[in-house]
């Protein structure tokens, strides 16, 4: 079942345009790098970001949004637990990012599925 990987970021203040820039291009860049090693092969299936330019009240500072899919719950561990490129973008943007959001979900799963 496909995850939804959604993450919403508000930038330190100390970031510039041209920081912000080179941030938001590793994190799509991501697409391009992450590879399963037990098969080689790139395993984020889409990857997309950009401004936020909501015109409801509810952006709590948050500045930029990003939409990636994975295949699958397991694509979506390594991503998060394991995967080396984004334990490096980790790093890159420590003390950069103010607040990060993320919420995952399978689209049309409204509940918990258990077993
Ligand atoms: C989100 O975008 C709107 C429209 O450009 C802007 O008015 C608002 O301040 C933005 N929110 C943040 C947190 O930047």
């Amino acid at each position: 079942m496909t995850i939804v990987h959604i993450v919403l970021f508000q930038f330190n203040s100390t970031v510039d345009a041209a920081a912000t820039d080179d941030i938001i291009k590793r994190m799509l860049a991501l697409k391009d790098q992450c590879v399963r090693p037990d098969t080689g092969v790139l395993y984020i299936k889409s990857s997309i970001g950009g401004l936020n330019n909501s015109k409801e009240k509810y952006s709590d500072g948050l500045t930029h949004g990003f939409v990636v899919e994975f295949e699958n719950v397991q694509d979506r561990n390594y991503y998060v637990n394991e995967d080396s490129y984004h334990k490096a973008f980790q790093a890159f943007t420590y003390g950069k990012i103010e607040k990060v959001r993320v919420i995952d979900f399978t689209p049309g799963e409204f509940r918990e599925v258990h077993g």
